[in-house]
C-alpha cells in the first residue's frame, strides 16, 4: 500500500472520479435492502464516508467499520462519533459477530492477488441468514501475463484521470488518479479482472448479481458493484 490520500482528499473524490456513481448506488441499495435495524459491517472503510452516508439515510442500522489506517479510523471516529471504528487488518481480523449487510467498496483490490480469495472466503459465514454482502471495485481488462496487466491497468487508470478531470477536478484529486495508476502499474495494488475473481465469488455465493457503474461504453474494464447472498459450504 502506498501514496494513499489525505482523509480530506479522500471525501473529495466522491465528487470527481466516477467511484461517486458506485457509491451512490452502493448507498441506494442499502437505503432499499437493508434489514430494518440491522447490523452492518463496512470492510476496509478508509475514513468512513460511506457509513456516514449511510446514517443519514438509515438512522435504524448499527453500524461498524474496520481499516488498517490509524488515521483514517481516527479521522472516522471523529466526525462520525455513534458510529463504532476499528482499526484492524482485515486479513487476520477474527469475526465475533454476524452481520445483516457486509460491505467492502474499493477494498479488495488492497490485497494481494493470493490474499483475496483467502479474505473472501471468511465471509459468508459472517452473515446472517438473509443477510448479503455488497463488493464494489474497479475491474481491469482481463491479462494473462505481466505485460498485459499493466496495459490493461495503466488503460483504467488512464481513463479513470480523464474522466476525473472532464468532471473538473480539483488538482489534489487529480493527483490521487495518478497516484491510483501509478500503484496498479507498478504492482503496489492489486486490480484483478471480473473475469478472474467472478468464478471465486460464484464459489462463495449462491446468488450473485453483477452490474458494472462506469463507462456507460461496452468496456470490460471498470466499476462493478456485485451482490452476494446465501452461504455455500467450501468442498
Ligand atoms: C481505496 S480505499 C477504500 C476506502 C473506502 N472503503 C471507500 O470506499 O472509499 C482502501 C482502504 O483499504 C484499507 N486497507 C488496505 N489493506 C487493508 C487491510 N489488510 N486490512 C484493513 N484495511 C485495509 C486502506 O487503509 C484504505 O482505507
Amino acid at each position: 500500500m502506498k501514496d494513499l490520500p489525505k482523509s480530506e482528499v479522500y471525501e473529495q473524490e466522491f465528487e470527481y472520479m466516477p467511484w461517486g456513481i458506485l457509491i451512490e448506488k452502493v448507498l441506494a441499495i442499502i437505503q432499499k435492502e437493508a434489514t430494518e435495524n440491522g447490523r452492518v459491517l463496512d470492510l476496509m472503510c478508509g475514513p468512513g464516508y460511506l457509513l456516514g452516508e449511510i446514517a443519514k439515510r438509515r438512522d435504524d442500522l448499527t453500524l461498524e467499520g474496520i481499516d488498517i489506517c490509524g488515521e483514517f479510523i481516527n479521522f472516522a471516529q471523529n466526525k462520525y462519533p455513534n458510529i463504532s471504528f476499528q482499526e484492524a487488518d482485515v486479513l487476520s481480523w477474527k469475526p465475533t459477530n454476524k452481520y445483516d449487510v457486509i460491505l467492502c467498496t474499493g477494498g479488495i483490490h488492497h490485497l494481494p492477488y493470493d490474499k483475496q480469495e483467502l479474505f473472501l472466503e471468511k465471509l459468508p459465514a459472517t452473515l446472517n441468514p438473509n443477510g448479503f454482502v455488497v463488493f464494489a471495485d474497479p475491474y481491469v481488462d482481463d491479462y494473462s501475463n505481466e505485460s498485459e496487466r499493466k496495459q490493461a491497468a495503466a488503460k483504467l487508470g488512464y481513463e479513470y484521470m480523464l474522466a476525473t478531470i472532464k468532471n473538473g477536478a480539483p488538482d489534489d484529486v487529480t493527483k490521487a488518479t495518478i497516484d491510483i495508476l501509478y500503484n496498479d502499474v507498478m504492482g503496489f495494488e492489486y486490480k484483478t479482472s471480473l473475469k478472474k475473481l467472478e468464478p471465486v465469488f460464484r464459489k462463495l455465493f449462491p446468488q450473485l448479481e453483477i452490474e458494472k457503474t462506469w463507462p456507460e461504453s461496452d468496456s470490460e474494464f471498470g466499476d462493478y458493484y456485485i451482490i452476494g447472498k446465501g452461504e455455500k459450504k467450501l468442498s
